[in-house]
């Protein structure tokens, strides 16, 4: 298909963008957003300053807000140059090209690193939010550390804070500092927060080292959001079972607690539709798989899945679906080759190694079992590559396998959608994900069901071409009725309705679950 299309599908997606007014949303007060990461960091190239771009979900979704909105955000420099290039108040301007709001950086030493980061938000509430009790690894230092470290990224919020401020905390590292930070800023300023990932059935929430400190913690927030319903209705029923002196209605989703009241609603996260098609459009994206295909001896037909190297993401089960598949189906060796473009991720913990060296093992059976002199069935690389041949990626492959045992939102299944501006793709998508509450024309399985994966495996390859099609437009409707500026309109249009005392986010009756 034709360039040409990509470019109409982009301009009916910029107006879909521009409806939302962010600037308009924030009016009276500015934004300060609060992350783990930092969007860029400044690392030494011998002895030049170069700035890297961090690629995950929440940078990558939060740098174009920011620079929609404007003002502050306050992250961990965890750059070897960062020190290098800030001003007396720990601030550079951002993005380094083009500047537009302003990245100040809270600095952590290595001790902090291992307890706050390694320990309590990646051993404890990382596992716990995925259902993964036997993964959680808990040292008191870890505790100690996680809110030693929650109290310096509010001094810092403190600094860059006036009243009538919207501050806008992101995800499960920050668990403690909205009631902290509602102790020590104006009562004008609005507290808010962002749950990135799943949040688990109380019955699994239970087993939570300090469990009911993290609640306590949350509902310092006036606005608590998650990607899906499901996530809400396991948070509020975590604080009816665990704090007595809550009062929780599930209708309007407020928690009263401690003489202080906190909405608690969903805004399901999108992606920025129109950058994506252009991407996949463009000669960039074409001229990676031009030479991907002469560097590597791939099939006609190819299958991608694009994750972090993280055990939450079922990518051992879906080699597994895959062997399957190519054992049933001994006419489709040499014929498809599925492409796992990995990154490696949090490394220093050992449930992360030991995940990775499994995925190594299960690529060398499949590729043992299977492969010939002419045909590599599985191709694994985790080399960075450019966002223009990830779009390429995209693009060029005939099926998506995006099949997390549990994942807050998945946005790789949305990227995959707006990649495929010939409308030709299939995606086969885990109902475990919250983006399969969004995308209902995937092709759904459960992960570990590696028999039924394998017969979607074959259901995507057998499908006519105007199913494919169908289901694809589909796809793209959902993906673009829940892009990016959508998502960001959401949520603060929510917060400057609780700044200029509009009440409730949540429209009584609402559905639940899901
Ligand atoms: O999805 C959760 C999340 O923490 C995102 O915020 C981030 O994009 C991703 O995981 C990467 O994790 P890390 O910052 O630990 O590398």
């Amino acid at each position: 298909m034709s360039n040409n299309t990509a470019g109409t599908r982009a301009e009916t997606e910029q107006g879909a963008a521009q409806s939302v007014d962010w600037g308009d949303a924030i009016s009276d007060g500015g934004l300060v957003v609060v992350s783990n990461r930092q969007p860029y960091s400044h690392t030494y190239d011998g002895d030049d300053v170069t700035v890297e771009v961090h690629a995950g979900g929440l940078t990558a979704g939060l740098d174009p807000v920011m620079q929609a909105v404007g003002g502050t955000w306050v992250a961990w420099g965890d750059g070897d140059a960062d020190r290098q290039v800030v001003d007396e108040n720990d601030c550079v301007p951002a993005p380094p090209d083009d500047p537009n709001y302003t990245l100040c950086r809270v600095w952590l030493d290595d001790d902090e690193v291992e307890d706050y980061y390694y320990g309590f938000s990646n051993q404890v509430l990382w596992p716990i939010c995925h259902s993964a009790l036997t993964n959680v690894v808990e040292w008191e230092r870890y505790w100690e550390r996680y809110r030693s470290v929650n109290e310096r990224f509010v001094d810092a919020v403190e600094d860059h804070t006036d009243a009538g401020d919207i501050v806008w905390f992101q995800d499960y590292h920050f668990a403690l500092a909205p009631a902290i930070a509602r102790e020590r800023v104006d009562d004008d300023t609005v507290l808010m927060q962002f749950w990135h990932i799943p949040w688990p059935s109380w019955d699994t929430f239970r087993g939570c080292p300090h469990g009911e400190a993290i609640l306590e913690g949350l509902l310092g927030n006036d606005l608590f959001v998650f990607h899906v319903p499901r996530y809400r209705e396991n948070f509020l029923r975590c604080v009816e079972m665990a704090i007595d002196d809550a009062d929780v209605d599930h209708e309007t989703g407020t928690v009263r607690y401690d003489g202080h009241e906190t909405q608690v609603t969903e805004f399901p996260m999108g992606i920025e539709v129109d950058k994506i098609a252009e991407r996949a459009g463009s000669a960039e994206a074409d001229e990676f798989w031009a030479e991907f295909t002469e560097d590597y001896p791939v099939a006609d037909t190819v299958a991608v899945g694009v994750d972090r190297l993280d055990y939450s993401k079922g990518i051992p089960e879906r080699l597994r679906a895959l062997e399957q598949f190519f054992e049933r189906n001994p006419e489709w060796r040499g014929e498809l080759t599925y492409v796992e473009k990995g990154s490696e991720s949090r490394t220093q913990i050992q449930s992360y190694k030991d995940i990775q060296n499994r995925i190594e093992t299960a690529v060398e059976r499949v590729n043992d079992r299977f492969g010939t002199d002419g045909w590599t069935p599985v191709l694994f690389f985790d080399e960075y590559i450019s966002q223009k041949a990830l779009a390429g990626l995209y693009r060029h492959s005939d099926m998506a396998l995006i099949s997390p045992l549990r994942d807050g939102m998945n946005l790789v299944a949305q990227e995959y959608v707006a990649a495929q501006i010939d409308d030709d793709g299939v995606l086969i998508l885990s109902d475990q994900a919250g983006a399969s509450r969004l995308l209902d024309a995937a092709l759904m399985v459960k992960p570990q069901n590696t028999g039924a994966f394998a017969d979607a495996i074959e259901r995507a390859l057998s499908m006519r071409g105007a199913e494919r099609r169908a289901r694809m437009q589909h796809l793209h409707e959902q993906v673009a009725e829940n892009d990016l500026p959508t998502w960001t309109g959401l949520n603060l249009r929510a917060a400057m309705a609780l700044r200029d005392g509009e009440g409730s986010v949540r429209e009584p009756g609402l559905p639940t679950g899901g």
